[in-house]
């Protein structure tokens, strides 16, 4: 997708495919009023006929503009007046791809320069609209014959001045739409295609990309000597073997500590030997999304060659019971020493976030995020619009919600109070793997704070966030976002 800024003068004048106009329920707008002007009143009579009111998400094409140079003319209604919510501004740039996507148009010019938005600038307004573009061009395609036909559209002009602010809203837009592409694609396809083998090459081949960026991968004999008893335990049961994959993006100092983030990639969770019921244990392919969503920020990471180091850390295998797998009671050595009684093999996430939680310590980090699908406890508590957010630094917390409101992509604070750590205790190990009913999205974070001590750490529940059901079964691309936002703004003079 190729996005510019540009003024302009005369927009009846504009040559285009289609010459988008921001129309309010009240009033009217500029942009609206000259092409009223210059077609003789057309859109006023529209109005007067009932045809188009400028509700918010209304959109109407005209195939034919009469008096203007441009091909089409597409009406989008933003509600009571341009001044928009930043909820409300979602909305409008949602209905205006669909209705963009459905205009078969290849190029569009955006006459949106009068649309505000409460307590957020221009350029935040460009960043989401460039996302929102590279977002509608995601097509599933890996394993279907007849894929759905792909976006016409190809190159937007905004109206506007074109600013340095401006251009770097666009292209950080561009990165994060095209880093959540990545993440939805990775969770999108199925477990028999996306292994944790998968996984790895996906990150060499970004790595042969970027020169900035190397790759290496950890086999499970390396695991063994590591000492990775917790994440072992969890591929015990399957053929598919585990990689422990390391990233390491290097743009900015040698001196300066890295930004780690740590991706659980479950890439299929059947629950082990204590095995999940048969409903929906398909969405259980996405159980990766964690990792998905590292590679997904490190492409934008590249993509922007952000200057500071970023270590991505992601834990991939496949969670199947067999004949050899781990089983409930038994007692497993993490690579910190501690031991861990596995109460419930469906608890397998923390299990392999645990080891290279303890891995990533290697790294001197600056600060650790994990991200995880890790609790349906999540889901019942924050449902699917916030990401659980846990750390053991509240300003960090403070910190990574703000990036998350910043980038549309909300997360909330849970408590990771001590209260909660004793229901992990175990009479036979130095902790169980399940912390029972009450609080499981708590107990689980409870369990990885056990392994974060030494550094500044977070850590983001994905269950509810990075996947829709239904009807519209897929990958969000969630919290790519967030992550990538928090790194632009680790950048020194972004
Ligand atoms: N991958 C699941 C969590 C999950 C469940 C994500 C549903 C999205 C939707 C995780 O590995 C899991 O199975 N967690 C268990 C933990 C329990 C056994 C303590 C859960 O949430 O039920
Ligand atoms: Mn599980
Ligand atoms: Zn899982």
């Amino acid at each position: 997708m190729q996005i510019t800024v540009k003024t302009s003068a005369d927009l009846s004048r504009q040559k285009t495919d289609c010459l988008v106009l921001p129309v309010p329920e009240r009033g009217s707008s500029a942009a609206a009023d000259a092409v009223n002007q210059a077609s003789d009143g057309l859109l006023q009579s529209l109005r007067k006929r009932g045809d188009f009111s400028g509700k918010l998400g209304q959109s109407l094409l005209l195939p034919v503009a009469p008096g203007m140079t441009a091909k089409r003319v597409l009406l989008l209604g933003c509600g009571d007046s341009c001044a928009l919510t930043e909820a409300n501004y979602l909305k409008l740039i949602e209905a205006l791809f669909k209705a963009l996507e459905s205009s078969g148009s290849a190029e569009a010019f955006l006459a949106l320069d009068e649309i505000s938005v409460d307590g957020r600038d221009r350029p935040w307004q460009l960043k989401l609209l460039a996302r929102q573009a590279v977002l509608a061009e995601y097509r599933y395609r890996k394993t279907v014959s007849k894929p759905k036909e792909a976006l016409k559209l190809r190159k937007l002009t905004v109206a506007g001045s074109n600013s340095a602010g401006a251009r770097s809203a666009l292209a950080q837009g561009l990165a994060i739409g095209e880093g959540m592409n990545v993440a939805r694609e990775l969770g999108d396809l199925p477990g028999n295609h996306c292994t944790p083998s998968y996984l790895a090459s996906q990150a060499r081949a970004l790595a042969r990309k970027h020169k900035a960026l190397s790759v290496s991968v950890l086999d499970e004999k390396k695991m063994r000597e590591l000492g990775m008893g917790a994440l072992l335990s969890v591929t015990a049961g399957t053929e598919e073997p585990a990689k422990l994959i390391v990233m390491e993006y290097r743009g900015g100092a040698k001196s300066q500590a890295p930004q780690v983030l740590v991706g659980k990639g479950i890439t299929f969770d059947s629950g082990g030997i204590s095995l999940k019921p048969g409903a929906k244990m398909d969405e259980m392919k996405y159980d990766m999304c964690g990792a998905a969503s590292v590679l997904g920020t490190f492409a934008a990471l590249t993509e922007l060659a952000l200057p500071i180091n970023v270590v991505g850390v992601i834990a991939a295998a496949e969670n199947l019971p067999s004949g050899r797998a781990t089983k409930p009671g038994d007692v497993v050595t993490s690579m910190s020493g501690q031991t861990i009684e596995i109460l419930n093999t469906d608890a397998e996430g923390r299990l392999v976030l645990c080891d290279a939680l303890t891995y990533a310590g290697r790294f001197e980090p600056a600060a650790v995020i994990d991200i995880a699908t890790l609790t349906g406890a999540c889901v019942v508590a924050l449902g699917s619009h916030a990401t659980g957010l846990y750390s053991n630094v509240d300003d960090f917390a403070e910190q990574l919600l703000a990036c998350g409101r910043e980038a549309a992509d909300r997360a909330w604070q849970m408590p990771l109070w001590d209260d909660y750590q004793k229901q992990l205790d175990s009479n036979f190990a130095d902790m169980g793997n399940v912390g029972g009913p009450e609080g499981g999205s708590i107990t689980a974070a409870c369990f990885l704070a056990r392994y974060t001590k030494d550094y500044r750490w977070a850590h983001l529940d994905i269950a509810g966030t990075a996947w829709n059901s239904g009807a519209n079964k897929g990958a969000t691309g969630r919290p790519v976002g967030l992550l990538t936002q928090y790194l632009i703004d680790c950048a020194p003079g972004r």
